[in-house]
């Protein structure tokens, strides 16, 4: 480990720079994480590689990028309590003070410490690199059923999904409409599937995504973005609309879909990240007794939750995986999810980079 590591860092002009750097040492509390899968999220395309939106401490401060790590610990720090050399682990993508109410609800991204909170891959190194050095009381186990490559998408993009369909229940009596099926639309679609949802359906403009949904059979229905959606929709549901909707997209109109395609007294969660929406109260929402809530990532609690129902649900992330890169061509990974011509692009080493 003495002759170093590389490490991958987002300019913030749509390229990505890999530097050698020397491996972290753990101090107290830490691990250091031999990484064994990485994969990109869309909030990484859209806010640091083609530039660096959000300011402040909130902003991507130069760290190593990447934010959905998982890997095995190769080395402790003094005072760890409960893990240990070898452990399987993924981390929850945040790191906080610890002590503040929302940390202690598990709720780490949204700790209230401006000094402590700081996010792996924006304000602190993150997974793009051989090695990670992560907090203790940042980790959940990663069982032996799950590989890393399904444990990378625990945090931000199951673990967001998983906590965004608590808020509005998901059961054998919904229909579901997603729309936007990036990795997170995908995810939403796996795990309404599981809950019971019986037709789901999914909104998509890019023509490979659409063709996974219906490949993978996460989607019942999956239609190409347009005006007459909301239609459609409510012709595939008895000219109702659906129970409730997910917006994995950001994008307004299909936002707006999302709302309007909701029967009465259905339920809407918006997941996508930036941009705006725009909808007319009255008949959109409160004539129709419908709820729309946003859902901000999740608790280190419910992501334990949801790793043990993945393992009896026998549902591996990894399956929305379409590309796996070693670090070495980490640029032509971050290209590809900016094409969005993919479904889940992960950064792999050792055993993980050869499966599939
Ligand atoms: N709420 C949270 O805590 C949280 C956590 C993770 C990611 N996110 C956000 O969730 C969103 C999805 O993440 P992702 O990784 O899948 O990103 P992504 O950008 O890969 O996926 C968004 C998808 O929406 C599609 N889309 C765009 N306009 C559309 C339209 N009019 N109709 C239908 N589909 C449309 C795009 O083609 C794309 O496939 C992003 O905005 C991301 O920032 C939020
Ligand atoms: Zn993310
Ligand atoms: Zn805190």
């Amino acid at each position: 480990m003495d002759d170093g590591m590389k490490g991958a860092y987002l300019p913030g002009n749509s390229t990505v720079e890999l530097r050698q750097v020397p491996v972290p040492e753990p101090g107290h509390g830490e691990v250091l994480i031999r990484m064994k899968a990485s994969t990109i999220c869309g909030s990484d395309i859209r806010c640091i590689y083609h530039e660096h939106l959000g300011k402040g401490p909130e902003g991507y401060q130069g760290f190593i990028a990447g934010h959905e790590p998982s890997g095995q610990i190769v080395k402790t720090g003094p005072g760890c309590r409960r893990f240990g050399e070898g452990d399987r682990v993924i981390v929850y993508h945040i790191s906080g003070c610890g002590v503040c109410n929302d940390c202690r609800r598990g709720y780490m991204i949204s700790c209230t410490s401006v000094k402590y909170r700081r996010a792996y891959g924006w304000q602190r190194d993150g997974g793009m690199a051989d090695y990670l050095l992560a907090e203790e009381k940042d980790l959940i186990y990663l069982p032996d059923e799950l590989s890393y490559a399904d444990g990378a998408q625990v945090a931000c993009g199951f673990g967001t999904v998983y906590e965004g369909l608590q808020k509005i229940g998901i059961s054998g009596n919904d229909s579901v409409l997603i729309t936007g099926l990036g990795p997170v639309g995908l995810a939403t679609a796996a795990l309404c599937r599981q809950l019971g949802a019986r037709k789901i359906i999914g909104i998509e403009v890019i023509e490979e995504r659409m063709k996974l949904a219906r490949e993978l059979r996460l989607c019942d229905e999956v239609l190409a973005s347009g005006a007459d959606n909301v239609a459609q929709v409510r012709k595939l549901t008895a000219g109702t609309g659906v129970e409730r909707a997910v917006d994995c997209s950001a994008n307004d109109a299909a936002r707006a879909t999302a709302i309007r395609a909701t029967r009465k007294w259905g339920k809407i969660v918006f997941l996508g990240e930036g941009g705006r929406v725009e909808f007319n109260p009255s008949p959109d929402i409160i004539h129709d007794q419908k709820t729309v809530f946003g859902s901000w990532v999740t608790s280190t609690w419910l992501m334990e939750e949801l790793v043990e129902r993945l393992v009896r649900w026998n549902l591996h992330p990894a399956d929305l995986v379409t590309h796996r890169f070693a670090l070495d061509r980490v640029g032509e990974a971050y290209a590809l999810m900016a094409s969005g011509k993919c479904g889940k692009v992960a950064v792999c080493f050792d055993e993980e980079l050869e499966l599939r």
